[in-house]
């Protein structure tokens, strides 16, 4: 029988773990009724112990030594939300091997080496529980590996970096430069001094990666996903997107196609009316589509203290309520290596914007190349600028992306075809 009392060792006492003690303490007495245990936090790891902390863990002792909480054998589980790849990747395999459960946040970790610590979890039989690592509050974990197991399901669209799609809203809303969005973006606290993670697409990536492991039952080398940020974003794409209808995200992509898995992390338009498009500033969002089921929905808060901690105290409940440990979904916690298809081969329709010089039969020879690509248009429009030269509009129908790109690479190569870079977007 398990003993009355689960007992934690918290690595990290920072937004994220600040939070889950919050949690902890405020709801102490619910956490029990559901669970039959009460949940009580030992030790802190913590790299400065003088510093002051929002939180008082009445009881707890503050250690700067991750040893503390692997070699002391009343610790149940370890929660790492220490973040990073290095110290916390020698915690968490201490911790397994110690034969302590883990609860982590930490997507980095599981997206860049998770692969040998979820099968040290699994030969151990231990739980490595990571509801928070992706779209921090919302329960998507949970819900690709219990609620829609039943499904094959087909694909995956997520909006899940509030950074990013705060700076895109405002550039949408207000017509704002990308520079000047990030700038107000840090300056409400919704973007790191150095926000390259979240708005070149890494901190995404990490997270499709394991929403990938959940859906797919496939692990997917982080190297080969294709990335690509919000940084190069014009506003200019962002209005025209908007006159046909579209709206520009930083999306999440995965689907099945043919045995295979097409995945990317790319600005991409999507029509207006999709429910993602209409998920603004840093909220997230994932949409599913399962066979059975058909499409879920799934919207809410993607960072911050409370929701984050409210899925690793989640987390930690289902440990407490002695739930048997199935972290990948699957009964194998080795999975099989994804068979990648090419961002080349993935078919869909594309927007493409040139600037071209204002001279006759430029139009011609542009489709010309799109034509000899195998390109069929669907819309080219003129736009008004003031600059010089002409800004053409093409909306293509669906075609390979590598049809695309080697028509882009064709025109970039013809010196009187363009006066600056082509802007592509995939359109989903
Ligand atoms: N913030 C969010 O909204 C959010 C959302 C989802 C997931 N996450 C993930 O949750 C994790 C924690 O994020 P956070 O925002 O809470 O981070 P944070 O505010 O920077 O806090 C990190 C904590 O870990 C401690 N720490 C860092 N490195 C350490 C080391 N080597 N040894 C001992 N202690 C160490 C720090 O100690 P000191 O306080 O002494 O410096 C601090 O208490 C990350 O993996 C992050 O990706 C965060």
């Amino acid at each position: 029988m398990a003993k009355r009392e689960l007992v934690l060792g918290l690595a990290g006492l920072g937004t994220v773990g600040s939070g889950l003690a919050r949690i902890l303490h405020d709801r102490a007495a619910a956490i029990e009724a559901r669970t039959g245990r009460a949940v009580r936090i030992k030790t802190i790891l913590v790299r400065d112990p003088a510093k002051p902390r929002p939180v008082e863990i009445p009881g707890a002792s503050i250690v700067t030594d991750a040893s503390a909480l692997i070699d002391d054998p009343e610790i149940d589980v370890v929660v790492e939300l220490i973040g990073g790849t290095t110290a916390a990747y020698d915690l968490v395999h201490a911790a397994l091997s110690a034969g302590k459960h883990v609860v982590t946040a930490n997507k980095a970790l599981l997206a860049e080496r998770g692969v040998p610590l979820f099968r040290l979890a699994g030969e151990k039989g231990l739980h490595l529980a990571h509801e928070a690592s992706v779209a921090g509050g919302i329960p998507i974990i949970e819900t690709l590996k219990e609620s829609l197991a039943a499904n094959r399901i087909e694909k995956i669209m997520g909006i899940l970096n509030g950074t990013a799609n705060y700076i895109l809203t405002r550039m949408t809303e207000a017509g704002l430069g990308f520079d000047a969005a990030l700038a107000e973006a840090q300056a409400r606290g919704y973007a790191e001094a150095d926000p390259t993670l979240d708005v070149e697409g890494g901190d995404t990536a990490h997270k499709l990666v394991l929403l990938i492991r959940l859906a797919f039952g496939r692990s997917y080398p982080m190297a080969r996903l294709p990335v690509w940020g919000v940084s190069q974003v014009s506003p200019m794409d962002i209005a025209h997107a908007a006159e046909f209808g579209y709206t520009i995200k930083l999306i999440a992509q995965a689907r099945e196609v043919g045995g295979k898995i097409e995945a990317g992390v790319y600005p991409a338009l999507i029509p207006a009316h999709y429910l993602l498009a209409s998920v603004n500033g840093s909220f997230n969002a994932v949409r599913i589509e399962g066979d059975a089921v058909g499409q879920v929905m799934l919207y809410g808060r993607g960072a911050g203290d409370m929701p984050t901690g409210s899925a690793v105290a989640a987390d930690v409940m289902a440990i407490a309520r002695g739930r048997a440990a199935n972290n990948t979904g699957f009964v194998t916690q080795d999975l099989p290596e994804a068979d990648i298809l090419d961002l080349d081969e993935a078919v869909s329709c594309h927007y493409l914007r040139f600037l071209v010089p204002d001279r006759t039969g430029v139009l011609r020879d542009l489709s010309g190349v799109m034509a000899d690509h195998g390109i069929s248009l669907e819309q080219v429009v003129q736009k008004k600028w003031d600059g010089p030269g002409v800004q053409l509009v093409f909306f293509t129908h669906e075609c390979p992306a590598g049809a695309v790109h080697a028509a882009m690479r064709a025109i970039e190569a013809q010196r009187d075809l363009t006066l600056a870079p082509i802007m592509h977007y995939r359109i989903l």
